[in-house]
């Protein structure tokens, strides 16, 4: 698969599509479920407080959930939050790869999700079992996997990454090492182009960022020429081609604080839009319309499974906590510590 394209599997897709409508019907569940006689700011706060409990939240929750976080951020600042926080309790406002990775992080911390349902269709797209046969056909190759994956895969890498450490990590790797990278398969292709190294790719994808429209972000470009077309490295190949900017959410986020653009098109989940509004009010962000105008799937179901309600019972209850077996927490702790160490090198 070297320097190939992949093309999308049929029963990856449906597969892809049956996990969004299950995400979907539980969020329609939670939806009727929603009970409005409790504040649930206030009570949020008052039991931070009295537990001494920080709430970390990645970019794609909904504002009212970034607004209420102590700290918020992408994969990797999220990660090294989790690594320091002194916080005895830690709330993890995102999908269960990043509570888990916080949780091996912080092992002796009580880390709580609000919704265990919260998963990544990214993550899902590589089972260990079919990752490990992939890994067998391939021997000899250093075992890069992006943190969006399930504990399982993790346990069988090298080194961990993010989309703001993946170029540096590989990098930081002898230029004749072999390498295998996993799931994704965009910002597998991203780092191959980027760097020119070596490396096969597992077939996998996240259901978001293979949805948007080249055609309706070209529409847009069109009429709103002066914009600047900013994309995550998860987007496809001819998406992020006609890109400005490419980079981890918190890399759009910085970009669009520092650039001079007045309007940007954003190719990734449109959480992040929230933060860009509040650290530059008087720029516009049209989010990169999905291929099914319809259908909504720019958004992430399993991120949007997290609600303040669900916060705050999950805060009450301490529950649904994660719980990792001590032996698969140390194996799955060593890339991720290697990831770490690379970054704190690099200055990340
Ligand atoms: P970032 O690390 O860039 O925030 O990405 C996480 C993610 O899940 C992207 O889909
Ligand atoms: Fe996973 Fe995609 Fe959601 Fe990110 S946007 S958490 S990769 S499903």
């Amino acid at each position: 698969m070297l320097g190939s394209y992949p093309i999308i599997k049929d029963g990856v897709r449906d597969k892809r599509k049956q996990q969004r409508a299950k995400a979907l019907l539980l969020m329609n569940k939670e939806l009727m479920e929603k009970n409005d006689k409790i504040d649930y700011v206030s009570e949020i706060k008052r039991l931070k407080q009295k537990k001494n409990a920080v709430i970390l939240a990645h970019y794609y929750q909904t504002g009212d959930i970034q607004d209420i976080a102590d700290f918020i951020g992408d994969s990797l600042a999220l990660s090294q939050k989790a690594a320091s926080t002194d916080a005895g309790i830690i709330l993890f406002a995102g999908v269960r790869f990043m509570a888990e990775t916080a949780k091996i992080l912080s092992p002796d911390k009580k880390v709580l999700i609000p919704d265990m349902n919260a998963g990544c269709s990214l993550a899902d797209s590589c089972n260990a079992e079919d990752f490990k046969k992939f890994i067998d056909k391939n021997p000899g190759r250093t075992i890069v996997t992006y943190v969006n994956t399930n504990i399982d895969v993790k346990v069988l890498s090298d080194i961990i990454c993010t989309s703001s450490n993946a170029i540096p990590i590989i990098e930081s790797l002898p230029s004749d090492e072999k390498i295998l990278f996993g799931p994704d398969r965009n910002l597998g292709n991203y780092i191959l182009n980027k760097t020119g190294r070596d490396i096969v790719i597992w077939d996998g994808a996240c259901h978001v960022h293979e949805e948007f429209s080249l055609e309706a972000i070209l529409k847009i470009k069109g009429e709103n020429p002066e914009a600047k077309i900013i994309v995550h490295p998860e987007c496809e190949l001819p998406v992020r081609m006609v890109a400005d900017f490419i980079g981890s959410t918190s890399a759009l986020l910085k970009f669009t604080k520092k650039d001079d653009a007045e309007i940007y098109i954003v190719g990734t989940e449109p959480g992040i839009i929230h933060q860009m509004k509040k650290e530059n009010p008087g720029k516009k962000y049209i989010p990169a319309p999905p291929k099914d105008s319809t259908c909504g799937c720019n958004e992430c179901s399993f991120m949007k499974l997290i609600t303040l309600g669900k916060i705050y019972k999950c805060l009450r209850d301490e529950e649904p906590e994660i719980r990792i077996d001590a032996e698969i927490l140390k194996k799955a702790r060593k890339p991720i510590m290697r990831m770490m160490e690379i970054s704190e090198k690099s200055g990340l």
